[in-house]
Formats: structure tokens, C-alpha cells, sequence
């Protein structure tokens, strides 16, 4: 019989291996780190958006939206930040660590809705992570032509502070996605990309709106400046998808923790459409 820690006991996490760590920035406060299911019996399904909570035995859990895509098939990828007890233990961690997952948690990005459609992704910082699941996702190969073009807008302070860099670029090559990479300040290495914030460089971007629906995934300020750019460009508030990251406990609706006027954004999103939260008390 399968196992999923949600379906059977929602506070029991299944047990992973860690099998690969990846240092993604120059600052090294950024690593991903490769989990394999150690029980074959556990089963972990989930759609690009979605997070899990990752243990530490004695440290704590903490939520992390999963990096890895469906398509890849036999292992979990996060990409955690050091800011705290519990990611500070998992960047001491070695290859071959016990840890814990506890999900797939919450709902995904809206893929019945972007069937058929070109996609819009806009994003700054370490927040990028489902959108490298989303992506990679979307072109796998079973699934390309159930979507329009992919354009892709992700920016940091610095060249040195943009994930998964190389793997962007290869797709970029392929043409698989129509990818620009933008810095904050002028940088002092050599630079193809574009300088400038994110809401400034999708303004002279402007992506068509026609059929198309934006995701955007960063940090509170990028995600503040880039709203009005995008309602400018014509994105409706139900074609502008984003994704939230409130404080969290349970992660399954029952402590109350996260909530934003009535909604749990543990459950209900952490995805939601700009329309959604025009709807609730702007406290997210
Ligand atoms: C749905 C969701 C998805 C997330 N995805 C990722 C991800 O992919 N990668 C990643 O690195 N982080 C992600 N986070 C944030 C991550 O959960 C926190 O950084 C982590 O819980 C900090 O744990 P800690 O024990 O190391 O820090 P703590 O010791 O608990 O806190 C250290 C510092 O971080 C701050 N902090 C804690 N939680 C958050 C939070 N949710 N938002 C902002 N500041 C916080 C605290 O106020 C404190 O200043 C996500 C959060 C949510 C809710
Ligand atoms: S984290 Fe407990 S209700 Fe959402």
C-alpha cells in the first residue's frame, strides 16, 4: 500500500536522504539541496506551486516551495536561504543526511487556467524556485504544446545572485523559453543581460497580453512595484497570478497562523490571482 505523510497523518513527515547540494550564489546563502524518498511506498504528487515542510530532527520544520518539477521523476528539489535556525541547519547538512518532507501543502498555479495560453513569468530573488518547476514542466516534452510562448523576466541585485543561471540560459538557447535576466545596479563583471529592476525592465519588456496570464513570484517590494506595471501593460487582476509567502505553522489550515482575512494561505493558496487578493484585507 502507498504511503503519502498528508493523506495518512498530515503531521508525519516522510523520511528523505539528502543525496546532492548545490551552492547557488556567490554570497552561499543560497543552496539546493537534492532529496531522495527513502521509503518507496511513500508517495509525494504534486503540481509546480505547491511547497512541503522540511524537517530538522531537533531543529523544526520550515516551508520551502518545491524547486523540482513532476517531470523529474525521482527526487525533491528546494532551494533554501540561510535566515534562521532551522535553514542554517540544513546548510551544515552533509550528503546522505536524514531529513523529513511533509506535503505537497497547499494549492499550485492555476494549470487548467494556463492551458492554451502564452505565460508570463516575472520574478526577483531567491523566490523564483516554483517557477523553475513551473518551467521546467511546461517543456517537458509530454506537456510543451499544452502551452504558448514562455517569457521568462527574472532579476537580483547582482550577476552572482541569480539561480539556476546556466540551466535558464541553456533553455534560453534552445528556445524553449524567451528568457531576459536583469540586474539591479550596473555590475562589474562582464554582463549580456539587461540593468534595471524588475518593474522597470517589464515595462520596456511589455509582453503581450493577448491570451497570455502572468505569474509573478519575489519579494513584497518587487511584487508591490510590479503589479501597477503589469495592470498598465493590460494584465487583468484574474491574469495576474501570484504567490505568497506568510508566515506558517500546520501548513494544512489549523493553526490559524497565516491567515489573511478569511482565507488560510497554507490551503487556500499560497497561489492566488491578483483578483483574489484585491478581495481580502491587505495584510498578505
Ligand atoms: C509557502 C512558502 C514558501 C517558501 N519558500 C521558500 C523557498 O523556496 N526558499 C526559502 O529559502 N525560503 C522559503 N520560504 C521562507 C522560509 O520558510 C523561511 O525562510 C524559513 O521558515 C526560515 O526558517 P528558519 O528557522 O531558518 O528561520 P527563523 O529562525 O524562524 O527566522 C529567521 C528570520 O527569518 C524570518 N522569517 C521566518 N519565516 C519567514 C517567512 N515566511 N517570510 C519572511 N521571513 C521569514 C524571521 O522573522 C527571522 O527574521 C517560504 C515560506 C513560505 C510560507
Ligand atoms: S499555517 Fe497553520 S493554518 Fe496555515
Amino acid at each position: 500500500m502507498s504511503t503519502n505523510a498528508v493523506r495518512t497523518n498530515p503531521y508525519i513527515p516522510c523520511p528523505v536522504t539528502i543525496e546532492e547540494v548545490t551552492i547557488e550564489n556567490d554570497a552561499k546563502d543560497l543552496k539546493t539541496f537534492k532529496l531522495v524518498l527513502e521509503n518507496a511506498e511513500d508517495r509525494f504528487d504534486y503540481l509546480p506551486g505547491q511547497f512541503a515542510e522540511v524537517s530538522v530532527l531537533g531543529m523544526g520544520e520550515s516551508p520551502f516551495g518545491i524547486a523540482s518539477s513532476p517531470t523529474e521523476e525521482d527526487y525533491l528539489l528546494f532551494t533554501v536561504k540561510r535566515t534562521g535556525s532551522v535553514t542554517a541547519e540544513l546548510h551544515n547538512s552533509e550528503i546522505g543526511r536524514r531529513i523529513g518532507v511533509r506535503g505537497p501543502l497547499g494549492n499550485s498555479f492555476p494549470w487548467d487556467r494556463m492551458e492554451g495560453r502564452d505565460i508570463v513569468i516575472v520574478s526577483g530573488g531567491f523566490a523564483f524556485t516554483t517557477l523553475r518547476s513551473a518551467i521546467t514542466y511546461m517543456i517537458d516534452p509530454a506537456s510543451r504544446s499544452r502551452f504558448g510562448a514562455i517569457t521568462v523576466l527574472y532579476g537580483a541585485r547582482s550577476p552572482g545572485e541569480l539561480m539556476y543561471k546556466e540551466t535558464l540560459s541553456s533553455w534560453n538557447k534552445g528556445g524553449e523559453i524567451d528568457l531576459t535576466l536583469t540586474v539591479d545596479r550596473e555590475p562589474e563583471e562582464e554582463w549580456d543581460g539587461k540593468v534595471g529592476l524588475v518593474p522597470n525592465v517589464l515595462r520596456d519588456l511589455a509582453p503581450s497580453t493577448e491570451n497570455a496570464i502572468a505569474l509573478v513570484c519575489g519579494p513584497p517590494i518587487m511584487i508591490r512595484f510590479t503589479i501597477p506595471v503589469l495592470q498598465e501593460l493590460g494584465f487583468g487582476p484574474e491574469e495576474t497570478v501570484l504567490s505568497l509567502e506568510n508566515r506558517m505553522k500546520c501548513g494544512i489550515g489549523k493553526c490559524g497562523r497565516c491567515n489573511v482575512g478569511p482565507k488560510y494561505v497554507c490551503v487556500d493558496g499560497p497561489v492566488f490571482t491578483l483578483a483574489e487578493l484585491q478581495r481580502l484585507p491587505p495584510e498578505y
